[in-house]
């Protein structure tokens, strides 16, 4: 994280190291008419101090986005805030940003890890949502299990983001091809529109507050067989929001957002930026080589 060639290139992804970066890139992005969801970096926490650390941090976030007046929410990971040093250590921390995000309106989305922790981060949500209900989950279209899980999540009308999956699983829990994480994507959304039977079902939609599914991608087929669905369910623009991650398919951003959808742009910030790095070269291997490249330049 220090390797400077590196942190300059990760750059690409990430807003900065502080809050302040933070800050400033949401009252850009929202200036533009994209809504933010802010990600402070960090997972894995291996240490008490650390995933305390991580909650004030997140904490002090949600201040900033109320004192700021700009439309964001955040989204966290569980490890980052002592999953792995007990789950009710981690609900300690969570709750303290469950109180704060209560006190200044917002939204806490719980990204999820890889499945090893599935069952407890579906687990701690349902108990978040019992203290604080604006609280949202992501489910990844590569597991077999995903279409279980989110029969009991669209009971409770827990918001969703669905998203392919970004770890390395084994196949015997997982697709094996692309194209059937893809079909799984669009029938798993499609399951969640069709439960959309009055306006009071799409859940809020605001700046901070997402609708009940949002999809987050930047596979354009996907996006467009969604919006079809979306569409021929006489649903309007504004009950599929579209999530994408910062400096990825600015192109496609701008466009969705011209065409009036509601458009997140997931901006993580902060120094711990090196795994969630190395998951963006790994998805794209043309990253990788435009990293060479600058490396020799
Ligand atoms: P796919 O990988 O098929 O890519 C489609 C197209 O998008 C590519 O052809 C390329 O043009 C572009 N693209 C994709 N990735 C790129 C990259 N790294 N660099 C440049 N271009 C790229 N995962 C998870 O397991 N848990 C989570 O909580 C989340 N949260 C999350 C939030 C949001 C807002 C998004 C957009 C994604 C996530 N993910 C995630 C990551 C997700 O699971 C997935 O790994 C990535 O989104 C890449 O998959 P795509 O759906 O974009 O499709």
């Amino acid at each position: 994280m220090k390797w400077r060639i590196a942190s300059n290139f990760a750059l690409r992804f990430i807003a900065g190291e502080t809050i302040d970066d933070a800050i400033d890139t949401v009252i850009r992005l929202n200036s533009s008419g994209y809504y933010v969801t802010v990600d402070f970096l960090g997972e894995q926490s291996i240490s008490e101090t650390d995933a305390q650390n991580s909650t004030l941090e997140i904490v002090h976030l949600l201040e900033r986005i109320q004192s700021s007046q700009v439309e964001a929410n955040v989204s966290i990971k569980l490890s980052q805030i002592g999953l792995m040093l007990g789950e009710e250590f981690c609900k300690h921390n969570l709750i303290k940003i469950l109180n704060k995000a209560n006190e200044t309106n917002n939204f806490i989305r719980i990204d999820m890890e890889d499945s090893s922790v599935t069952d407890q981060t579906l687990r701690i949500l349902l108990w978040a949502r019992t203290i604080y209900v604006s609280v949202g989950i992501v489910i990844q279209s590569y597991l077999y299990r995903s279409e279980k899980d989110i029969e009991e999540l669209m009971e409770k009308r827990v918001p969703i983001r669905m998203v392919k999956g970004a770890y390395k699983e084994s196949y015997k829990i997982s697709f094996k091809t692309k194209s059937d994480v893809d079909t799984n994507f669009v029938r798993l959304s499609q399951k969640i529109i069709s439960s959309i039977k009055t306006i009071h079902d799409v859940g809020r939609d605001e700046g901070r507050f997402p609708p009940v599914l949002a999809i987050g991608t930047h596979d354009e087929n996907l996006i467009k067989k969604l919006i079809n669905i979306n569409n021929n369910s006489g649903l309007t623009k504004r009950c599929l929001e579209i999530q994408m991650l910062y400096g990825i398919r600015n192109d496609l951003q701008s466009h969705y957002l011209e065409e009036g959808y509601p458009i997140r742009i997931y901006l993580p910030y902060g120094t711990h930026w090196y795994p969630y790095f190395m998951r963006r070269l790994a998805e794209r291997p043309a990253n990788l080589w435009f990293f060479i490249k600058n490396l020799f330049r």
